[in-house]
């Protein structure tokens, strides 16, 4: 049932380009975004996004891109503050719940606080049978398949890929992109699996950097703009394979704090796609650098060429348009975390502490 890999997850990682393509050939037809008549962003002024864990570090990222693409505000919280905190949901927000399971609980009960108060709840979710898909006004399935392996990954690239068909749809219902745009935007989403397959090959390098990863006692990560929830996304994926101690912060931060605890012992990844602020990513590297930190640059390779002299180790990626380049740089993320966990002879599929569904607060 693993098809031929040592586990659930190296199978949920290679299974990305397959079932991307599906859910893309699901949600888009003829050219066409095809979702429920029902969800109408004109309706809408802001959005409110709740989940936990990875599922959160999906509404992150998404965050990004309703905000710069379908100009509209998207306020991002973990589902056990939101719940608690008990904020005020103004007229016209719309409530995007997302997970996996459909069933965690602090994300279930901060779905059932925002009913009869946001104008509409979506719930984004892996099992459509799920309590958050009963409970919505609206489920939208993320069509990654059963995800077996405790730490996500399919869900994820699947929720982000669902989520930035919302974001267009958005931005086409409430007049903020032009047909040329969308459909040029639609045909770099459509390229993301592909890149996928063929960054699959990058797997002996990380192997052979994993090995050196896996002596490290501190990881950090670093990204920019919509760069930012993946580097989060790589720490927490690290610590919770490997048991290493990681760290994600925004690049921009570094000197406002975790500059300090940069010496030649601690790697630092930096996830630097060749966006607008590549060259300030690369700037907050080189600081990295001249402190001793040991930085393995994740780029494609004209960036690798620009930026790379003198960094610890790199990782190749294809060239992708930056926009939609956090669905691609999460394989990194997931491999990295894999292998370090191999290196170490943690329990991949099944860390310690964790469980699949998490259906008590
Ligand atoms: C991390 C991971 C968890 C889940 C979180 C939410 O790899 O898998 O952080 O993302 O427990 O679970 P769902 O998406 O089922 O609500």
């Amino acid at each position: 049932e693993k098809a031929g890999h040592k586990h659930f997850m190296a199978k949920e990682i290679a299974e990305q380009p397959i079932v991307l393509a599906e859910a893309m050939t699901h949600y888009v037809q003829n050219g066409e975004i095809t979702l429920p008549e029902a969800l109408d962003f004109t309706k809408f002024d802001r959005i409110t996004m709740v989940a936990c864990g990875t599922a959160y570090l999906a509404c992150l990222t998404a965050k990004y891109w309703f905000e710069q693409i379908a100009r509209i505000p998207v306020e991002v919280d973990v589902a056990s503050e939101f719940r608690y905190r008990e904020p005020p949901i103004p007229a016209r927000t719309l409530a995007i719940f997302v997970s996996q399971s459909g069933e965690t609980a602090d994300t279930l009960a901060a779905l059932h606080y925002a009913k009869g108060k946001a104008d509409m709840i979506l719930s984004v979710v892996n099992v459509t049978e799920s309590s958050m898909a009963r409970d919505s006004d609206l489920a939208l399935p993320i069509l990654a398949g059963v995800e077996v392996s405790v730490a996500s990954t399919k869900a994820f690239t699947c929720q982000l890929s669902l989520l930035s068909l919302l974001t267009l749809k958005a931005a086409q219902q409430r007049g903020k992109i032009d047909i040329g745009t969308a459909a040029k935007h639609l045909e770099n989403l459509k390229k993301i699996p592909s890149l996928i397959s063929h960054s699959l090959a990058i797997s002996s390098d990380v192997k052979k950097i994993a090995r050196k990863i896996a002596k490290a006692e501190d990881v950090l990560f670093l990204g920019r703009g919509a760069m930012f929830p993946l580097a989060l996304e790589g720490a927490l994926k690290l610590k919770e394979l490997s048991y290493i101690h990681a760290e994600g912060y925004a690049s921009g931060e570094l000197k406002h704090g975790p500059i300090a605890l940069i010496d030649n012992r601690v790697p630092v990844v930096v996830m630097a796609p060749r966006d607008a602020l590549f060259d300030k990513t690369v700037s907050n590297m080189q600081e990295v650098m001249a402190r001793g930190g040991k930085v393995l640059l994740i780029s494609d390779a004209k960036g690798i060429a620009q930026a790379g002299q003198g960094v610890w180790e790199t990782l190749t990626m294809p060239e992708v348009d930056p926009v939609f380049a956090p669905i691609l740089y999460a394989l990194p993320a997931q491999l990295l975390a894999y292998y370090t966990a191999i290196a170490k002879g943690t329990d991949v599929d099944q860390p310690r502490n964790l469980a699949k569904s998490v259906t008590v607060e």
